[in-house]
């Protein structure tokens, strides 16, 4: 059986995002609270070969071309350089990415390279170590900026770094994090925030704008019209002093850009998710588990993508945040 991954709104999903742990090594205030949240039971994880598989059956007969780990954090995952090494040697190969705080990166780049991995997104929030550590509870600031030396010099690249900018923490910060990023050849994208903390403390009112990191900016770089089409990507790009160089917003509170969403997301424990923000999720673990085969798995993908959202109605009156939080779901 074929057959892509379509909606009823006519959105073909070719983007796997893979979530491979809840588990994070960093505290990040607006993700999670101080002492962890209560982790996912082992049972309750899928195998690595359990992703493997359903991988294979998302590339092979539902046509994704682009699959990306993400976590919680993903290197704290032991099986990670060998879930990469099997989907890289899956016909026809996927492109393979990462979502990373970069903690560990430095010395597993080279290892992640030679297994397929293609090139990494690495979260820095900040390059000031005191707000480093308020921001994430953890003096860690040493350490992502190695992994993100080890991944350019791997050639995990392009290597982008994502920024996501808080009021009173580090919204002054925009301008010193792009000349680091041009400095050390990274493309930097910064992010709303969005409603996906674990401690449901989102406030839109106090939620930096695109607008408002595009004025600051402005005020030492001149940002123009990147040519090179944008697609399905979350992030708008600009280029930087004329370019080469770019910077980025990916604005999905106040530009959404769910119309030409092409994710599809598998959780931890085998929950395939059509939205970040669906309400719902389809059980594959359990039809993994119950010894189906591949063909009805991937009929049970289709129908799970069938239902999606048409967007994520953040500014809807009936508004409900997910229940689960950004960090088990994947991102
Ligand atoms: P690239 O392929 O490199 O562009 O990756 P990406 O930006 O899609 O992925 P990344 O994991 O780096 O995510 C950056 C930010 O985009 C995170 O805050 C994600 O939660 C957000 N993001 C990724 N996919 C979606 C999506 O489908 N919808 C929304 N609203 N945000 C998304
Ligand atoms: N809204 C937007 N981005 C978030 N991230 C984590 N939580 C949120 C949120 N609530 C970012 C991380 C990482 C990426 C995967 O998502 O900083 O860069
Ligand atoms: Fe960890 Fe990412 Fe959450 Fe920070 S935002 S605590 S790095 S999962």
């Amino acid at each position: 059986t074929d057959g892509v991954l379509v909606d009823r709104y006519g959105r073909v999903a070719r983007d796997l995002r893979v979530s491979l742990t809840d588990k994070c090594n960093l505290r990040c205030t607006y993700c999670m609270p101080a002492e962890g949240l209560p982790w996912l039971a082992g049972p309750q994880l899928l195998g690595d070969d359990e992703i493997v598989r359903l991988v294979g059956v998302a590339v092979r007969q539902l046509g994704v071309t682009e699959v990306r780990f993400t976590g919680g954090e993903p290197l704290v995952r032991p099986g990670l350089v060998g879930i990469v090494a099997a989907v890289a040697a899956l016909t026809p190969r996927p492109r393979i990415s990462l979502t990373t705080n970069g903690i560990g990166l430095g010395r597993l780049a080279p290892t992640l390279r030679a297994a397929g991995l293609d090139r990494v997104n690495v979260s820095l929030d900040t390059v000031d170590r005191e707000r480093f550590i308020r921001l994430t509870r953890r003096d860690r600031l040493a350490d992502v900026l190695a992994g993100l030396a080890g991944a350019a010099s791997a050639g995990l690249t392009p290597v982008k770094v994502n920024s996501v900018l808080m009021r009173g923490v580090n919204d002054d910060e925009a301008p010193a994090l792009l000349r680091f990023a041009l400095t050390h050849g990274y493309e930097l994208r910064f992010i709303e925030q969005m409603p996906l903390d674990a401690q449901h403390g989102w406030d839109r009112s106090a939620m930096v704008t695109a607008d408002e990191i595009l004025a600051s900016l402005a005020s030492a770089f001149t940002l123009t019209a990147d040519p090179a089409e944008r697609g399905s990507a979350p992030a708008e790009t600009w280029l930087v002093d004329g370019g080469p160089a770019r910077v980025g917003v990916i604005a999905s509170v106040t530009r959404p850009f769910c119309g030409d969403c092409d994710r599809t997301r598998l959780t931890a424990d085998g929950q395939i998710r059509n939205c970040l923000f669906a309400t719902e999720e389809s059980d594959l673990r359990g039809a993994l588990r119950s010894g189906v085969d591949d063909d009805e798995l991937a009929r049970r993908w289709r129908a799970a993508m069938w239902g999606k959202q048409a967007g994520h109605g953040i500014d809807d009156r009936t508004f409900l945040q997910p229940t689960r939080p950004m960090s088990a779901i994947g991102g």
